[in-house]
């Protein structure tokens, strides 16, 4: 396809730095964090294979149907949507599915960066600590000690108590995200992801390597691949699903918007299967990181959201060089979130610069100050407004602080939504020669692809959203 030129005039420099941007977007929290957490919560195995089916079956159909908006519009999400329904002759009313896209990612971008700002602490705690263990000319002991297993879970709650420091951590990484950002597809974008990404990788399987050598590998991989089906219940498929959407960036228009960066006519089928398998063995590779140490220790896989703030600075204790290592991995944890929250923050920036012609550093600075502010309140939804419902109506989230109402609103019903949405537009109603020429698929592989975004999609995406909505008809 010709390049033709964005609302920005601003474009990748090559493929391969497209692929490690998208890549960065997509391996995030919801990697490291978020995926552990659940697998540890919903039984290992039967969870991870079903996880895995969704991936490759629902996820990797829509992350080249994003794309491919993105290519086909070469402008903001909404723009591009509705470039791609004109030139299908139909209405561009779709393009009402990029500006819920814009509004998630905002709203995503406000708890994410508050999350992060948790493991820029982390970063701190264990940075002191392995500089301590440095000038005691000790460093490759264990980390914090001398503390008792309350102290440094405890660390967890007085971190929360303490909205001065919260916010501090959230200004600070919010700050970094909107300096990026704000620098420029080329200058800003693109040269974190071609500096983080590498260094996400080395550190990754590096302390892979630790956790197999000094941790207990073999009840991992059993924990993780081996399925007891009667675990698979609705409810923790429902949670399998959404969370391949949210790792795979999807349904916030972010590929849609990084698509429309693409300048040269390269196909899109092979792109996109590299980032659905780098961003599915990198949450396989934390899940082998993480349980090996926390059963090394004899410590629970199913402690939830804590697992990683709590149970791991704990079991860096024992370890050897757990100071270090410890340091590395809060690191490896911060690297991945910044290259996902500046994919976040760049959805909303280009809709300012494509739809309402702002400058980029205006608009940048707009949504990352107004983002800022929505989390500011996500933080004291853990101290001064720990009473806060702000849907209390609704019974899914009346029992919910802050932050994870917005999590769980944006994860349960705008996400799927977007999917939904994609889905729907992409498979049914866009001019499928359109399709066939700017992805490059054709004979087998676009029947294929046809068939899961046509067919397999919305009925799976719509079974999520109802059961996300209602899961009393779950039972
Ligand atoms: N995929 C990111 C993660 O797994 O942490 C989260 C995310 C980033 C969602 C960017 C949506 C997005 F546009």
């Amino acid at each position: 396809m010709v390049a033709q030129s964005t609302a920005t005039g601003e474009g990748w420099s090559s493929r391969s730095a497209f692929i490690l941007a998208a890549i960065g977007a997509a391996v995030g929290l919801g990697n490291i964090w978020r995926f552990p957490t659940l697998a540890g919560e919903s039984g290992g195995g039967a969870f991870v294979i079903f996880y895995i089916a969704c991936v490759f079956l629902l996820g990797l159909p829509l992350v080249l149907s994003e794309i491919f908006i993105g290519k086909a519009g070469q402008t903001d999400a909404v723009g591009s949507i509705r470039k791609v329904a004109q030139d299908s002759n139909v209405s561009e009313g779709w393009g009402i599915f990029g500006g819920i896209g814009a509004i998630a990612a905002f709203l995503i971008l406000s708890f994410y960066s508050v999350v992060a700002g948790w493991v820029l602490y982390y970063v701190g705690v264990f940075g002191m600590d392995l500089i301590q263990a440095i000038g005691a000319g000790d460093p490759f002991r264990g980390a914090l000690m001398g503390e008792s297993q309350e102290m440094i879970q405890g660390r967890m709650g007085d971190l929360f108590a303490n909205p001065g420091l919260l916010l501090a951590m959230h200004l600070a990484f919010m700050g970094l995200t909107l300096f990026i950002v704000a620098r420029g597809v080329h200058s800003g974008i693109e040269k974190a992801a071609t500096i983080l990404m590498p260094m996400f990788f080395v550190l990754l399987v590096g302390i892979t390597i630790y956790g197999a050598v000094v941790g207990d590998l073999t009840d991992t991989l059993a924990f993780l691949f081996t399925p007891d089906w009667s675990k698979l219940t609705p409810t923790v498929m429902n949670a399998a699903l959404g969370q391949a959407l949210f790792s795979l960036s999807l349904g916030v228009a972010g590929l849609i918007t990084y698509g429309s960066y693409i300048k040269g006519s390269e196909g899109l089928g092979g792109t996109s299967a590299m980032i659905a398998v780098a961003d599915t063995g990198v949450a396989l590779l934390a899940g082998m990181m993480i349980f090996p140490v926390v059963f090394a220790v004899g410590l629970d896989p199913a402690a939830g959201p804590t697992l990683v703030f709590q149970s791991l600075p704990f079991a860096f204790q024992s370890m050897p060089a757990g100071s270090l290592i410890g340091f590395l991995f809060f690191v490896l944890i911060l690297v991945a979130a910044v290259t996902s929250s500046i994919s976040l923050l760049e959805v909303p920036t280009a809709w300012g610069i494509g739809e309402l012609g702002w400058k980029r550093s205006m608009s940048a600075t707009v949504f990352g100050v107004g983002a800022f502010v929505v989390g500011i309140a996500c933080l004291l939804g853990y101290n001064v407004w720990s009473d806060v419902r702000i849907l209390s109506f609704w019974p899914l989230f009346a029992e919910t602080d802050i932050l994870d109402t917005i999590d769980g609103f944006t994860g349960k019903v705008m996400l799927p939504l977007g999917a939904l949405l994609t889905s729907l537009f992409v498979g049914w109603r866009v001019d499928r020669r359109m399709v066939q020429k700017v992805t490059g698929l054709s004979g087998g592989w676009f029947a294929l692809w046809r068939f899961l975004i046509a067919w397999l999609c919305p009925i799976a995406v719509t079974i999520i959203l109802v059961t996300g909505l209602f899961p009393s008809i779950l039972g």
